[in-house]
């Protein structure tokens, strides 16, 4: 059985240092939720009040209608994977995976011990070293043992702290799509702490983006990246440009205007934050893109270019001085030489715009699940 977890107010203090001051957050049953923030921003600290590790200050955590604030961590059914593998050196890979099912309170029959162990062995593609001791396993083995033994016990929960951060970059990616294929077969509530956005982006169902115990924005990965709540979010999912700029009103419309007075009309400004403004305005890479037809455009000079195969990485200066990097997709023929002087058109309906602080996006369609708490009050 899965659950769903909700949190109300939460509160974490380490002495008199607040960690978490207020934080709500509704995980849906059999949902992949990660929590993605910077070093120190408080995700082990939450993940371990779920667990049951770290004793709660105040709020309410519920594992479906019960409350488990009091609950022995033993008692919560979770599974629980870290970054240093822990498993049993001195066990077989098979008694590692088995350990949770002959450790439990009520017995369970033998037969049954194996045919789980024997199942979650195969799922995790590591039956072929049964027999081995942890030592003579690779990083990525030892850590397929780990969520095999895991999820052997058939929790409610499964909690996962950075379990992919000891392993090179190839087997992250390979563990990442083994993670998330096995989180899909058995719909387990899956809670995730990564301070890595692609891994985030790429295994979650939805992302809380944190900051210093706080949550910035709840969402779905391409909510999250195409419109950000804030600069905050849109600066640590993905990669962008951030210009400051201002908004101009002219005959009521509402116009961005560039370094080199370049300006475009911004289509889709929420209405009631239209006037002229000071803005942070955030354009991701692909949103600036060469005009080759013409000299319309953000007046830039190339400083270097970055050759990746698909796509080729411009890094340009505009007159004003201002930096910025570009992505285009590489042409057969040509790469932009360094000290070339180009014109770049902006993908206006795509780009976000913030007010001076980078504290509310003033471009319509932002989703954060977050506002059903009261954001913000
Ligand atoms: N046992 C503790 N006693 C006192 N302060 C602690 C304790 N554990 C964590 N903290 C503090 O709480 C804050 C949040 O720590 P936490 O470990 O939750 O961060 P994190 O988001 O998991 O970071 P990382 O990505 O580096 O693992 C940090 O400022 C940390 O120094
Ligand atoms: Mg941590």
């Amino acid at each position: 059985m899965s659950v769903k977890i909700t949190i109300n107010n939460a509160v974490k203090k380490y002495g008199n240092n607040t960690i978490i001051s207020d934080l709500s957050l509704r995980i849906r049953e059999g949902e992949f939720f990660t929590l993605l923030g910077p070093s120190g921003c408080g995700k082990t600290t939450l993940l371990r009040m779920i667990a049951g590790f770290n004793s709660i200050e105040g709020g309410d955590f519920f594992f479906n209608e019960s409350r488990i604030n009091n609950m022995d961590p033993a008692a919560r059914n979770i599974g629980m994977v870290f970054q240093n593998y822990a498993i049993f050196p001195n066990m077989t890979v098979e008694k590692n995976v088995a350990f949770g099912l002959k450790n439990r309170k009520t017995k369970l029959p033998n037969e049954e011990i194996s045919a789980k162990t024997e199942k979650f062995l195969k799922l995790m593609k590591i039956e072929e070293y049964r027999d081995r001791m942890p030592e003579r396993l690779s990083g990525g083995q030892q850590q397929r043992v780990a969520l095999a033994r895991a999820l052997a016990i058939t929790p409610d929960v499964l909690l996962m702290d950075e379990p992919l951060s000891n392993l090179d970059a190839k087997l992250r990616v390979e563990m990442r799509t083994a993670i998330k294929e096995i989180q899909n077969s058995i719909g387990i509530t899956c809670v995730y702490v990564t301070h890595d956005q692609e891994e985030a982006m790429a295994v979650s169902d939805r992302i809380a983006v944190m900051n210093a115990g706080v949550i910035q924005q709840i969402g779905t990965p391409k909510m999250l990246y195409q419109r950000p709540a804030n600069l905050f979010v849109a600066t640590f999912i993905g990669r962008t440009n951030v210009i400051k700029t201002k908004i101009e009103v002219a005959d009521g419309k509402p116009y961005l205007v560039f370094p080199g007075n370049y300006r475009v009309e911004l289509k889709n400004m929420i209405s009631e934050e239209v006037k002229s403004r000071n803005v942070a305005a955030s354009i991701r890479p692909e949103e600036l893109v060469v005009n080759t037809e013409s000299n319309d455009g953000i007046r830039a000079v190339v400083d270097d270019a970055v050759f990746l195969g698909l796509n080729t990485h411009y890094f340009v200066h505009f007159t004003d001085g201002t930096k910025a990097e570009i992505i285009q997709e590489s042409q057969i023929d040509s790469i932009i030489k360094k000290g070339t002087e180009v014109f770049l058109k902006v993908k206006t309906e795509k780009i976000n715009v913030f007010d001076e602080e980078g504290k509310k996006n003033l471009i319509q369609g932002v989703v954060n699940d977050l506002d059903e708490y009261g954001a913000g009050k």
